[in-house]
This record gives C-alpha cells, sequence and structure tokens, in this order.
C-alpha cells in the first residue's frame, strides 16, 4: 500500500513480467490459467447439462509486500477468484503456486501447513464471527485448529492481538453482538493475523461498513502492512477504496482478468475500454482538476451470463469500439506498456487504438450513441457522456 512503489521496467527479452522474480520483488503467488466452472446439474441422474464458468483463465502473481487490488463488476469472478487463492474452492483447470510451490490441488490434510501462511478477511463481519462465541474464543480459534501453543499462552496472545487491531483486551469475553461492525471486522483482521500469515486475501473488507468507518479499517489493514510485512490481494469494488490501498490492480470482467496494472497507470491511463468506463464513474479527488469536464462513459446492461460468455472478447457487447474481430477472436492479455497487461484489440490511449477503418458492430453503434461517443477519427475514441 505504499506510495513509493515504481513502475517496473519490461525485461530484456520484451515478454511479460511473469518470472520467479521481478524487478519490484520476489513473486509470493503465481497463477497460471486459473479456473473455476461450477457444474449445472438437472434431472434425478443430477447430469451435468452446463458450467458457470466463474473464473475462466487467469493469469497473475502477487509480490511479497506490495497490495493487488481486484475490481470488476458484480458477478465478475472476484470472490471465486480470491477463494481459489487460498484454496478454499478447489480449481477446475490451471494451477496456484505459492513460494514456488505448487498448491493447486492439495488435499485437506496437505494444506495445513500452508492454511497458517495464507489467510481471508470476510466481507461481512456479522455473519462471519459465530454469535454463540466469545471474542476470545474465536480469535484463538486459529491455533486451535493448526495445533498451535503461542508462547505466554493463547489468552495472552489474543489480547496482544486484540490491541494489535486497536480493540481493548479486556473484551476477551464478550460476545460479537455487543461489538459495532467496524469492531467486528477488526476482529476478523485479528483472527485472520493469528497465525502471522504473509498473504491476506480480504474481499470487500469494508463494503458492508459505514463509510466513516471504512477509512478506520482501511487505515488499519495499511498499518499492519507496514508493522508485519504483510502482502495483500483486496478485492473491492469501490473504486476509490481500491485506489486508496493497491499498488497494482487487477479489473476482472466475466471470469477473466482484461488489465492488470500499477495504479496509477491504470488511473490516469487506463487502456482497456471496460476500465476507462468504470473509472469514468469515480469521481477524482484533485482540486486542480476541478471544474475539468469528466468523461462519463455509462455501462448499460447487466454482465452477460457466464454460463455462456460472449465469443471472442466477452466485453464486445458492451463496448463502443466494438469490431467483427473483437466478435471472433478472443485478445490474449499482452504487456503493452511497461506495467501495464491489457486484453483488447483496439486498446484506448495507446497508438493503434483506433478501429481505423474497420466497421465497427452495430451494438457498438448503439453503446456509443447512448454514451454520447463521436464516430471519431483519431485521438480517443471514448470522448463520451457530457
Ligand atoms: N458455488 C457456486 N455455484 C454456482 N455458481 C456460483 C457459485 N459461486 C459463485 N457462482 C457464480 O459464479 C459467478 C461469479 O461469482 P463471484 O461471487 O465470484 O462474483 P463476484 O465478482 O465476487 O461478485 P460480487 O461483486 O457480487 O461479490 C456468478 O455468476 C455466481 O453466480
Ligand atoms: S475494443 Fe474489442 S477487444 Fe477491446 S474491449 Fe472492446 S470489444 Fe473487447
Ligand atoms: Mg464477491
Amino acid at each position: 500500500m505504499s506510495d513509493d512503489k515504481t513502475v517496473s521496467t519490461p525485461d530484456t527479452s520484451g515478454s511479460t513480467l511473469t518470472q520467479g522474480t521481478t524487478a519490484d520483488g520476489e513473486v509470493l503467488l503465481k497463477v497460471t490459467g486459473l479456473q473455476k466452472h461450477f457444474p449445472i446439474r438437472k434431472g434425478l441422474l443430477q447430469r451435468q447439462t452446463g458450467a458457470v464458468r466463474a473464473v475462466d483463465g487467469i493469469d497473475f502473481e502477487v509480490r511479497k509486500g506490495e497490495t493487488l487490488g481486484v475490481v470488476g463488476e458484480s458477478g465478475c469472478g472476484k470472490s471465486t477468484m480470491g477463494r481459489l487463492i487460498t484454496r478454499l474452492l478447489e480449481p477446475t483447470g490451471g494451477s496456484v503456486q505459492f513460494e514456488g510451490k505448487d498448491i493447486t490441488h492439495l488435499k485437506t490434510g496437505e494444506l495445513r501447513p500452508m492454511r497458517r501462511d495464507v489467510q481471508m478477511i470476510f466481507q461481512d463481519p456479522y455473519s462471519s464471527l459465530n454469535p454463540r462465541h466469545t471474542i476470545g474464543t474465536i480469535v484463538s480459534a486459529p491455533f486451535r485448529l493448526q495445533g498451535v501453543e503461542p508462547e505466554g499462552g493463547v489468552k495472552k496472545e489474543v489480547q496482544r492481538l486484540l490491541s494489535v487491531v486497536g480493540l481493548n483486551p479486556e473484551h476477551y469475553n464478550r460476545y460479537p453482538h455487543e461489538f459495532s461492525g467496524g469492531q467486528r471486522q477488526r476482529i476478523g483482521i485479528a483472527r485472520a493475523l493469528a497465525l502471522n500469515p504473509k498473504l491476506v486475501v480480504a474481499d470487500e473488507p469494508v463494503s458492508a461498513l459505514d463509510v466513516s468507518i471504512q477509512a478506520q479499517v482501511v487505515n488499519l489493514l495499511d498499518d499492519l502492512q507496514q508493522e508485519l510485512g504483510l502482502t495483500y490481494v483486496i478485492i473491492a469494488h469501490d473504486l476509490s477504496v481500491v485506489r486508496h490501498v493497491s499498488d497494482r490492480i487487477a479489473v476482472m470482467y466475466l471470469g477473466k482478468i482484461v488489465e492488470l496494472a500499477e495504479r496509477d497507470q491504470l488511473y490516469t491511463s487506463p487502456m482497456h475500454p471496460y476500465s476507462k468506463a468504470l473509472l469514468s464513474a469515480v469521481p477524482i479527488p484533485d482540486p486542480k482538476r476541478r471544474g475539468v469536464k469528466s468523461e462519463r462513459i455509462l455501462l448499460k446492461g447487466d454482465v452477460p451470463s457466464p454460463i455462456a460468455p460472449p465469443s471472442g472478447c466477452r466485453f464486445h457487447t458492451r463496448c463502443w469500439k466494438a469490431t467483427e474481430i473483437c466478435k471472433t477472436t478472443e485478445p490474449p492479455l499482452k504487456e503493452l506498456r511497461a506495467g501495464q497487461q491489457v486484453a483488447c484489440h483496439h486498446p484506448e490511449n495507446f497508438e493503434d487504438q483506433q478501429p481505423q477503418d474497420t466497421k465497427l458492430l452495430s451494438s457498438a453503434h448503439e453503446v456509443a450513441a447512448e454514451n454520447g461517443v463521436e464516430k471519431s477519427t483519431g485521438g480517443d475514441a471514448a470522448t463520451a457522456g457530457k
């Protein structure tokens, strides 16, 4: 979450930065071609008739000490991805490597050591804490599950953890209902930190909280990262939160990563039309830009069904730049700029961003018209929504 992380330079071979180590640090987690297809079964015999392709072939890595933000509309597969990398779900395909070890198909017993190193914080601090257990029992659960006896005893360690997350250690014997939403999320964070993890995956950690409390929890996560050297994957639909916490950001659409970039590059110069549309809805907290006419691109309609995703580029049904190739050929995720990978045939903020004289699909004309996008001959194709 630091602001001083610099943009990595491409390696000399020109390939993407997906090797064992990078200019920015050691790779802690590496995901290759990861898939999760939930089977759809019907009839008495429960025959499989199809599958929800929640995560459909994604590649990324997480470097030690960084925060990778993950964004995308509801149903894009963010939570499924979080559950796959923490191995709460079994992948359908692809691989997950943690510290160079393949953990893709480890069985429950074999996963035990890895469970100490990788922890998850959940969205809802109400349902994720057992109402019948005291805070002491909840925060000490990881010790019992792992058979670990902390130095100085469990109670002392739990009280230390409570004070680390800004709670009163004397509240050890209280129950979850006695705490506010923000305090409950702190309890969830204390539980996640109990075994001194290396990677924390937080799925919408603040979205169930009041706006006034959100900043406190975000700042707590930030402070803990500095103090404990944690690595985070933070899933959030609030792009302001993601901007605040992330070093790099992955944008997901319908089970795929469509853009993966350094935070500032993504916010100042997004290359995927979907990223651009998502970001166009976020107010820019920059007084110098006050009064500057903002481009606002409205994404109409829902994300299509992951049971039968659109052919080619999955975004083509909602994209104002879609051409025939977008419909037929899936664009691969490629590093078009140092530190910025994009999956698009006609990327934004790039020299050959225009579909040129290629005919736009009729759906693209409709989206463009709805957004007030002129059929442009150069520059930015999406000067939308005045
Ligand atoms: N256990 C499951 N069985 C079948 N389908 C599932 C299951 N879990 C998730 N899905 C489907 O997979 C897709 C991705 O869901 P997921 O919860 O990962 O999305 P998300 O990006 O986290 O959405 P949100 O922002 O609403 O939390 C959705 O279509 C969802 O309905
Ligand atoms: S221009 Fe084509 S490839 Fe790029 S996002 Fe739009 S539909 Fe997809
Ligand atoms: Mg989710």
